[in-house]
């Protein structure tokens, strides 16, 4: 059996250039899937609030939700590192309220915590860190600040945005990140921070050039509704679904479901006792 995954392989999978993959889960089912697929990551994203609550961002969804899907995928015990993110509110008020609310993560499972934003949250990461809670970065594109940046665009696009992706980047390694994930972001950028800081860089919509990559597993799947551009849909399971349900209700209406397989019966003799016994009853 292989060993479970921790922080410290992240860094030595970037030292030996080994790519890392991550995919998101939110559930006890998918976290086991995964798992068993051989992925170095599991992120219980905050994406949970589009791909299964139905949600128009992440910014609606707070600890509440994070703990109860964390608690799920914590439960198929992964051999992957499990990354918990900190919601919209739960790390922006001060340094002392995140780390309650981390602490809280760890305590539901979290072996890592990830946080959105550059130099501004230097302390809060620091103070993460010092207490022992691994974090993961989460620079160029934050889509909790996506009410600020009217929308989901691409970042580092101009030389200003790409050298603040840059310092960024710095910022958190100089406060003890363990990596970072770069999202959505021009790739010549994503590789200029990847050759420009010690700690892996997990790329999603940044291009190849990153220490590894993640994608959100609905996208992956074939589950969500619109997924990315730079996603890619390895699996149609929205029509393999769709496909199993309409054949039972086709075989519920036929009377070709249940069969003799998924059905158990009385022994004869019983049936016979039980047929005499009703008519008695009804006489
Ligand atoms: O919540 C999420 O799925 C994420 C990924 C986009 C990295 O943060």
């Amino acid at each position: 059996m292989r060993s479970k995954v921790t922080v410290r392989d992240f860094l030595k999978k970037k030292q030996c250039g080994e790519r890392i993959v991550m995919v998101t889960a939110y559930d006890y089912v998918m976290a086991r899937l995964v798992d068993m697929a051989g992925v170095d990551g599991i992120l219980v994203g905050d994406s949970v609030a589009m791909t299964m609550l139905g949600l128009d961002s992440t910014v609606r969804i707070g600890m509440r939700t994070i703990l109860h899907h964390l608690s799920a995928v914590s439960r198929a015990k992964p051999r992957a590192l499990v990354v918990a993110d900190m919601p919209f509110g739960s790390y922006e008020i001060n340094p002392e309220d995140a780390l309650r609310n981390a602490i809280k993560l760890v305590r539901h499972g979290a072996e890592a915590v990830k946080l959105e934003g550059g130099i501004e949250i230097f302390n809060v990461v620091e103070r993460l860190v010092k207490a022992g809670i691994p974090v993961m970065g989460h620079i160029g594109l934050n889509p909790q600040r996506a009410l600020v940046l009217g929308g989901y665009r691409l970042m580092g696009k101009d030389v200003d945005q790409a050298i603040k992706i840059v310092e960024d980047a710095k910022a958190l390694e100089e406060a003890g990140v363990f990596a970072i994930v770069i999202e959505h972001t021009a790739a010549e950028v994503a590789a200029e921070v990847t050759k420009r800081v010690k700690v892996p860089t997990i790329c999603i919509g940044s291009g190849p050039y990153c220490d590894g990559q993640i994608l959100v597993l609905h996208d992956i799947l074939g589950l969500s509704e619109n997924p990315p551009y730079f996603a890619k849909v390895y699996r149609d399971l929205s029509k393999e679904i769709i496909d199993a349900v309409r054949e039972f209700i086709n075989e519920v209406r036929s009377g070709q479901f249940p069969s003799k397989q998924h059905y158990k019966s009385m022994r004869s003799e019983e049936y016979a006792k039980f047929i005499e016994k009703l008519s008695q009853s009804q006489s």
